[in-house]
């Protein structure tokens, strides 16, 4: 075999590797993404040596200098991937050897790659989740513009995609703030359980060394260090979190889409994407497709496969480490860049989109949506509710059969059905006196928009503080 191929485990065999095997087992091609999480674990681990006397300081010295220069080498592009190298951490261990030779062959005292890759992963996810959390804090800002632009601009609102009551565009903008303000919570709860190092814990069951846990767990800012040596190892319940809470993330942004890419077609028009965000037909000139939105909810599909991906890996493994969960980081890189690149997309399509307020406005007229509010109207007049339900019902059936909305119904009309309706119905229904009667906290009348849109912007600055 070749000097600068051998690999760290070839004592115990005589016969080289497939090639195809070599192939087929390496990750080399999806794991160098761990480059510097592996260059940090092995400077912690090179240092907690140090102080166990392990490594002396020159050798310490010689090791960090070394790490250095990988690192440089990686980042230059200079370094070149083998398959016969298998990963990452097999890559820098080799490289090291080549730079300092003997010094480098004490670095793996004490560890297994099994306890490295565990300690990469987390290294990597505790970014990760910084880096999604910032970016939905970004869309959340965005809606926020949007809910304060049309804190009082009308727009029917759904059941069943019927329309149901009026209410405002910012009410709805601000429905979507919180959604992402859960997501944002699970995030961070999952936090406490990424940030814990599982360094030392060797290849399954600790090790002989008096290594110093705590130290390399201090140095690596992890919160702690886990409890248990086979645990630690085969543990990926924190990238099954991840990606479940990336997948609820995800379904968010495909309901946020699955509205706009309604509210822009032709038929509704309550919305105008921009150009910026819209592709498109080959053949028919006339159209203007929301793909950017299509793409985000066919995406959500993909974030689902990755959830059921990692669970079945994870499934039926025996203890602890196998080589099944090589497989853990394809789903997981996939999933980080898919989840960052739709919560992007999702902000530019919120950054250009334009409310049609009269088209939105006369819809909300339409389709009976003040109903409710004259039925609140009669029970105001002492009638109970039921009773009230099926005056406004027969109200609405008379309506509908003369082709006719409520406000254009007659006091004639009106008193046919009920001798209590007196003038003032009017002021009931129509839209604006209908979203603003909604006083109820978390309500759609302007007032209580406004206080949504205040705690909104009091929980974006605190994030901002810290
Ligand atoms: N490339 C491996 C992985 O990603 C590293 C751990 C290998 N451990 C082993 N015992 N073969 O899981």
């Amino acid at each position: 075999m070749a000097k600068n191929t051998k690999k760290p485990w070839q004592g115990r065999f005589s016969g080289k590797t497939d090639k195809f095997v070599e192939g087929f087992t390496s990750s080399i091609d999806f794991d160098n993404r761990l480059y510097e999480y592996d260059i940090q674990g092995s400077i912690a681990h090179s240092m907690m040596l140090n102080s166990i006397g392990i490594l002396s300081d020159t050798e310490l010295k010689k090791i960090l200098l070394a790490l250095e220069k990988v690192k440089k080498k990686i980042e230059s592009g200079k370094m070149v991937w083998k398959d016969s190298l298998e990963d990452i951490h097999m890559h820098i261990e080799h490289e090291l050897i080549e730079l300092i030779g003997d010094t480098a062959k004490k670095i793996h005292t004490g560890r297994s790659r099994n306890d490295q890759v565990a300690t990469d992963i987390r290294l990597y996810v505790r970014d990760e989740i910084r880096n999604v959390h910032e970016s939905i804090i970004i869309l959340q800002k965005t809606l926020i513009t949007l809910a304060e632009k049309y804190s009082k601009s009308i727009i029917p609102g759904f059941t069943h995609l019927q329309v149901a009551q009026p209410m405002t565009f910012g009410f709805i903008m601000m429905a979507w703030f919180f959604m992402l303000e859960r997501d944002k919570a699970r995030y961070i709860d999952s936090y406490k359980r990424v940030n814990i190092s599982p360094l030392g814990a060797g290849a399954l069951s600790g090790s002989s060394h008096k290594l110093d846990r705590e130290y390399t767990a201090k140095l690596l800012e992890f919160d702690g260090s886990t409890d248990n040596a086979l645990d630690s190892v085969s543990d990926r319940d924190f990238i099954v979190e991840f990606i479940s809470n990336s997948s609820l993330l995800m379904s968010h942004l495909s309901r946020f889409s699955e509205e706009i890419i309604i509210w822009c077609s032709t038929m509704y028009n309550f919305v105008d994407l921009d150009d910026k965000v819209c592709t498109g037909s080959s053949i028919m000139p006339q159209k203007k497709n929301p793909d950017v939105l299509e793409l985000i909810r066919g995406k959500t599909g993909t974030v689902y496969g990755q959830l059921v991906n990692i669970l079945t890996i994870m499934k039926a493994q025996p203890f602890a480490y196998n080589r099944d969960n090589q497989e853990d980081k394809p789903a997981l890189f996939s999933c980080v860049d898919t989840v960052i690149m739709s919560v992007q997309a999702m902000n530019i399509c919120f950054e250009n989109l334009k409310l049609n307020e009269n088209i939105a406005k006369n819809s909300a007229k339409k389709g009976y949506s003040t109903a409710t509010d004259f039925a609140d109207y009669l029970v105001k007049k002492q009638i109970p509710f039921r009773d009230a339900h099926e005056i406004v019902g027969k109200t609405v059936a008379y309506a509908v059969s003369k082709k006719l909305d409520l406000d254009e119904l007659s006091m004639k009309d009106f008193k046919s059905f009920s001798s209590l309706i007196e003038e003032d119905i009017f002021d009931f229904l129509n839209v604006e006196g209908s979203v603003n009667s909604k006083q109820t906290s978390g309500g759609t009348s302007y007032e209580q928009v406004k206080i949504q849109i205040r705690k909104a912007k009091k929980i974006i600055k605190e994030y901002e503080k810290n």
